[in-house]
């Protein structure tokens, strides 16, 4: 994987942790990453960041 990045930086929440929360629970919507790890539950303004990640774990 690239290297790390920070992603949400209201509650601290790096590409690393939300790429295995999805991948450890499956994980299919923003509604449901949010809920697991906070990430998003803050101002918002990482959503489209949020995606992205989902995004790519579900092409994979
Ligand atoms: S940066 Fe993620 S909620 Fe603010």
């Amino acid at each position: 994987m690239e290297e790390d990045k920070l992603i949400c930086s209201c509650f601290d929440v790096y590409k690393s942790e939300i790429y295995k929360a999805i991948k450890g629970n499956e994980l299919t919507n923003l509604q449901e990453v949010m809920d697991i790890t906070s990430a998003g539950t803050g101002c918002g303004s990482c959503h489209e960041s949020i995606q992205e990640i989902l995004d790519e774990v579900l092409e994979n």
